[in-house]
């Protein structure tokens, strides 16, 4: 469908003080909690709405709603720094998650944990990491939910390489992508370049 990148001068300066390495862990999460909540509003721009027929206290009238439930489906772990930020805006959100770590030297994507709510097929279901590097862990959680029957699917991504954007557009080109920036390239490791490092040490302070 289409791939947004939402460069706007609050999110990337947020992005660039997450990238320098020496930030760290407590405002690392402070910055991804705030660029998540600023590229919400911007994911949700065109969300179908319903009309309602409500009352005021000075009298009846016909308002709009959102149409669908909204499921946010973090990809375990680092997918959980982009949780809350969401929330905050959108607090009838579902939590889905998937659990998926990628083979450090093969960069293969591995599923270990899946637990959804109910009506995927009936929500507007937003998969959430940080990192979109070779795309490998992108797919799989979007295969997976496409199973449980997840039809209307966006991908938010902080930093992503190009590899990546191609692999999930070839993969899954009904499904929306938006990112805070599109990087460079992949290294030899499978570290996007500049990128941030690894999302989920520097969310979980594991190295
Ligand atoms: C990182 C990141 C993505 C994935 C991106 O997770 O959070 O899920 O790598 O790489 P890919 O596009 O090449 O699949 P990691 O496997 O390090 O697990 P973690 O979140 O538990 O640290
Ligand atoms: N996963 C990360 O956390 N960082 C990268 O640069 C690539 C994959």
């Amino acid at each position: 469908m289409s791939t947004t990148i939402l460069n706007h001068p609050l999110i990337t300066h947020k992005l660039t003080q997450m990238r320098n390495k020496d930030t760290k862990t407590k405002d690392f999460k402070q910055n991804l909690d705030e660029i998540a909540g600023l590229m919400a509003y911007e994911v949700c721009r065109d969300l179908p709405m319903k009309k309602v027929e409500i009352e005021t206290p000075i009298c009846k009238t016909i308002s709009h709603e959102l149409l669908n439930d909204i499921v946010l489906v973090p990809i375990l772990r680092a997918g959980l720094g982009l949780v809350n930020g969401i929330n905050n805006l959108i607090p009838t959100a579902k939590v889905g998650f998937v659990g998926i770590y990628r083979d450090e030297k093969t960069l293969i994507p591995h599923e270990y944990f899946a637990k959804f709510p109910e009506n995927l097929d009936t929500s507007v279901n937003l998969v959430l990491d940080p990192m979109l590097a070779t795309g490998g862990s992108a797919i799989a959680a979007i295969d997976i939910i496409k199973k449980r029957g997840a039809k209307i699917i966006k991908l938010v991504c902080l930093v992503a390489a190009p590899e990546g954007v191609k692999a999930v557009e070839k993969a899954h080109p009904d499904v929306d992508i938006y990112l805070a920036a599109l990087d460079e390239k992949l290294n030899e490791k499978g570290y996007i370049v500049p990128g941030l490092g690894d999302a989920g040490d520097r969310i979980f302070g594991t190295k």
